[in-house]
């Protein structure tokens, strides 16, 4: 399967694809809605990319930024699940935020998350030279995700305590992660 996935940009037609992985990739009450992520597409569609089996058509994996101005605080409030895309990105901006990242369980461990996280850094860096900064947050709990990042460079520089919350169980600590764009 992964010799025919391809890396492309975000259509909105993709919508229901996309909202498929996020549901099986994220526990209730840290699932985002759908209407946000059409406000992600609208605000930045370049840095928003999708992985999809050119045989099948399938769509199975997605990765979504922002950029931020740099006077733009990297806070709780920021950071915030829900936080309205369409105020807070600056196509000139310094910073890449990656907002969400997912891949279907059953394409898991195949490398297809490391393609577009890596597809996704080389965007950037290609069209954006003004970025200086990438920061992402993860939660504590999500092992895959933490290791992706950290060999991709990517340090721990702080933690939000509690930060998510799914819904009945206990609330895990975000870790913001950072890595220099050059
Ligand atoms: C994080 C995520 C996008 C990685 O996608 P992926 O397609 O599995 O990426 P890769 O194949 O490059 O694997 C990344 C790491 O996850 C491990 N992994 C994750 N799920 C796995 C699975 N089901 N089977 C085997 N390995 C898995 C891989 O072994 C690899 O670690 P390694 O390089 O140390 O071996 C995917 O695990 C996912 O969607 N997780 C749930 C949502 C999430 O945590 N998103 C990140 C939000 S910050």
């Amino acid at each position: 399967m992964t010799d025919s996935i391809i890396i492309r940009n975000v259509r909105r037609r993709d919508i229901d694809s996309i909202m498929k992985i996020e549901y099986e990739s994220f526990l209730p009450g840290l699932r985002e809605e759908k209407d946000l992520y059409l406000k992600r597409i609208k605000a930045f569609a370049d840095g928003f990319l999708v992985a999809q089996d050119s045989d099948t058509g399938q769509i199975g994996g997605y990765i979504s930024s922002e950029l931020w101005r740099e006077d733009q605080g990297v806070n709780a409030d920021v950071l915030a699940l829900g936080h309205d895309p369409l105020s807070v990105h600056d196509q000139n901006g310094k910073y890449l935020y990656i907002t969400s990242f997912g891949t279907l369980p059953d394409w898991r461990g195949k490398k297809i998350g490391l393609k577009l996280f890596m597809a996704l850094e080389e965007k950037i860096e290609k069209n954006y030279p003004n970025v200086i900064k990438k920061i992402l947050i993860v939660s504590e709990k999500w092992t895959a995700a933490r290791n992706l990042y950290t060999r991709q460079g990517f340090k721990e520089t702080g933690r939000i305590i509690n930060f998510f919350t799914p819904d009945n169980l206990p609330a895990e600590d975000a870790v913001i992660m950072m890595k220099p764009a050059y």
